[in-house]
């Protein structure tokens, strides 16, 4: 393995070990950032917990139609999986929701909606009965007066479905009415600040307002500051509503500022749920209204505490959390070290194999090479050998049968073994280290010491028996190979 292969594969094992993946990245797109809003995100983050698979990227368009389009066609070029919009206004943002929606991307529309039906789901609170709650607190309120009430309605951004639901609401149920009251509306673009101003210069012209309804806590807010500021009027003198029922409008209520709300739901967690369901492709409701309810002060307290008792849970949740990553990291570390330990181990288990098996080649070659050839050579010296003795043998037995024959030379040698004149010169030599007739030579002189030692025979007889060519050359070869003269026997 080159180490540009092992370094990939290491980076591979070590990536497999990383957390679990996410799967689905989700764009959130927020028309404001107020604190209605912070809970819905709050909500969509806990619920985000129980769906590792999936993380949201949020967008805040702080109340701008043609930024928020941007942002929402920003989140279509990244392609993400789903699209959760709630549309600053209504007409304006619905271009790029379909633009959205016709890319392929589900888009759960959320609190506010848009026309048409090119969208997947929608999730939201039921503003047109928010609008009835209105009319019917401002009959309660009527009923303790004998003159037609005078109200303010303090309206978000006109062109944002809540704004037009909960003023149609309200006008439709007053309309019906024994006394109709008198309504006049101010814009306050769902701002504290922005009510406060409307309210105040309306108040400035008109000293008869009885009660406000403001379209949401923080204008209802804002109006009972202007309230408190202006001439004529000062706290408490008119009575006040506002909507959504967050923790700043319940303190509200609580602290005599507003007199009630009406709950209007965010529901995030529910949101997520929803689109977990569908990029799962399972069932889900494709038009979810949420149920809206009227808040005085006793119910607010008990909200409230409902509500510290929820923010609780959720530092909770926030630190288990915290605490769960640590021990995830911590367990992903040792995972890492675990397997980097296993891979050296086993790259030091191959690496030993490998050099085994090339030593095991290089015996094997070595062998194949070298002692297998001597081998051989030894067997053929061992065979060689045995057919030299054999020759010797043969040889021996030739010459020592016809020792006393004159014509024992090399020719009757080679007649004998069938071999010619050069060969029995070769073979004698090489086997015996001398020529053939020194070897005939040396036998004649060997049986002449025996006849000399086991006869009578005289030194003179011997030589004749043994075919010297004299008695004195008998005398001479004897001396030279036995170191004494035969007749000093
Ligand atoms: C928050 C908010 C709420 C209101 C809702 C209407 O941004 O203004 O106060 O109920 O939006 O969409």
């Amino acid at each position: 393995m080159r180490k540009k292969d092992f370094i990939v594969l290491l980076a591979c094992l070590l990536a497999g070990c990383a957390g679990p993946q996410k799967q689905f990245r989700i764009g959130v797109s927020q028309c404001l950032d107020d604190a209605w809003r912070q809970k819905m995100n709050n909500e969509m983050q806990c619920e985000l917990l129980l769906h590792p698979e999936m993380e949201i990227y949020t967008r805040f368009a702080g109340g701008n139609n043609e930024l928020q389009c941007a942002q929402i066609d920003s989140f279509i070029r990244e392609r993400v999986d789903l699209l959760i919009v709630s549309p600053n206004e209504a007409e304006e943002v619905k271009p790029a929701v379909t633009r959205a929606f016709r890319a392929g991307i589900p888009v759960i529309v959320a609190d506010r909606r848009v026309t048409g039906y090119e969208w997947t789901a929608f999730i939201g609170g039921d503003n047109y009965r928010v609008g009835l709650l209105m009319a019917d607190w401002i009959g309660h309120i009527q009923r303790t007066v004998s003159h037609p009430l005078h109200v303010l309605e303090v309206s978000g951004l006109t062109g944002s479905t809540p704004a037009t639901y909960r003023h149609k609401g309200m006008m439709e149920r007053l309309a019906a009415r024994d006394t109709v009251p008198a309504v006049h509306t101010v814009m306050g673009l769902w701002q504290k600040e922005d009510a406060y101003r409307a309210v105040r210069t309306f108040l400035e012209e008109h000293s008869d307002v009885d009660a406000i309804v403001a379209q949401n806590d923080l204008m209802a807010i804002g109006a009972a500051e202007a309230v408190r500021d202006t001439k004529g009027y000062g706290p408490g003198s008119v009575y006040i509503m506002g909507v959504d029922g967050i923790s700043v409008g319940l303190q509200a209520i609580l602290d005599g500022v507003i007199n009630c709300t009406a709950t209007y739901s965010s529901r995030g967690d529910m949101v997520i749920a929803t689109a977990a369901q569908i990029l799962a492709g399972q069932p889900f409701v494709r038009d979810t209204v949420l149920e809206t309810t009227m808040v005085d002060a006793t119910a607010a307290q008990a909200m409230l505490l409902q509500y510290n008792e929820r923010m609780h849970d959720l530092e909770t949740m926030k630190i288990v959390q915290v605490r769960t990553d640590a021990m995830w990291q911590q367990t992903q570390f040792q995972r890492r070290v675990l397997i980097i330990g296993l891979t050296v181990i086993v790259l030091f288990i191959i690496a030993v194999l490998v050099l085994l098996f090339y030593m095991q080649h290089r015996l094997k070659t070595e062998i194949k090479e070298e002692v297998v050839p001597q081998l051989e050579d030894v067997q053929e010296a061992i065979q060689l050998s045995k057919r030299d003795e054999a020759f010797v043998e043969r040889l021996r037995q030739i010459v020592d049968e016809h020792l006393t024959d004159p014509n024992l030379n090399v020719e009757f040698l080679g007649s004998m073994l069938q071999l010619s004149r050069t060969q029995i010169f070769r073979r004698v030599k090489t086997i015996t280290g001398k020529g053939p007739l020194d070897y005939i030579r040396e036998r004649r002189l060997i049986r002449s010491n025996e006849l000399l030692h086991t006869t009578d025979m005289t030194v003179q007889q011997v030589a004749i028996e043994l075919c010297f060519s004299s008695p004195s050359y008998f005398s001479k070869c004897y001396k030279e190979y036995f170191g004494h003269l035969p007749s000093e026997r």
